[in-house]
């Protein structure tokens, strides 16, 4: 009996620790879109260069994470705290590239639409920092440009640190634009962040 309770444990724990949040994406992907299904599969297709086949990914214990997570992040965060800060320092070269990266792929205007069981998440990585785009709520669209992009790294910078980790999101929308370490789980259903 506490041999099998034991390995229940161990299994809870193990299904957590090895839960895939983003799959690493190869560097010539440079700026990419991921369509992130409510079951867990993923499908991320550079915008850089449309020619390179997507990568498609498939996290079963997806589901769970999402349910409690979504619970958690209803009280306070919607439409009142558009900024947040998670406090962990990123590689500057990382931050500046990234936020260039996207900033330039957007141009005048890149429009991103959820479907009924999605998130989408826009993002690019360079030096192991993500600056990323995300829309967490199903059947929803948004459009991002430059302007918008330098606007919430301009806010990030001043709310959280030059080259600290957070996120910004416009007053009311679904929208909103951050930075994380590579790896961080972001974008999920019931986000926003
Ligand atoms: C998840 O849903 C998408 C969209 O309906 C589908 O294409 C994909 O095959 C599903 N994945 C799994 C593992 O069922």
């Amino acid at each position: 009996m506490h041999l099998h309770s034991t390995l229940l444990a161990l299994a809870a724990t193990t299904s957590l620790t090895v839960a895939v949040l983003m799959p690493h994406i190869p560097d010539h992907f440079g700026v990419f879109i991921s369509h992130n299904y409510n079951n867990g599969t993923k499908v991320i297709e550079s915008l850089s260069d449309p020619g390179l086949v997507p990568i498609v990914t498939h996290d079963p214990t997806v589901h769970t994470r999402r349910a409690k997570f979504g619970r958690a992040a209803k009280s306070a965060l919607h439409e009142k705290r558009r900024t947040d800060c998670w406090g962990h320092r990123l590689d500057s070269s990382g931050v500046d590239r990234s936020i260039k990266g996207l900033a330039e792929a957007v141009g005048s205007g890149k429009e991103i639409r959820t479907g009924p069981d999605t998130t989408v998440l826009m993002g690019i990585i360079v030096e192991a920092v993500i600056t990323y785009y995300c829309i967490s709520r199903p059947n929803s669209v948004g459009n991002l440009d430059s302007n918008d992009a330098w606007h919430a790294h301009n806010q990030m910078n001043s709310n959280c640190g030059q080259y600290m980790s957070g996120w910004f999101g416009w007053p009311g929308s679904v929208e909103i634009v951050g930075r994380a370490r590579e790896g961080t789980e972001i974008c999920n259903a019931g986000g926003p962040f």
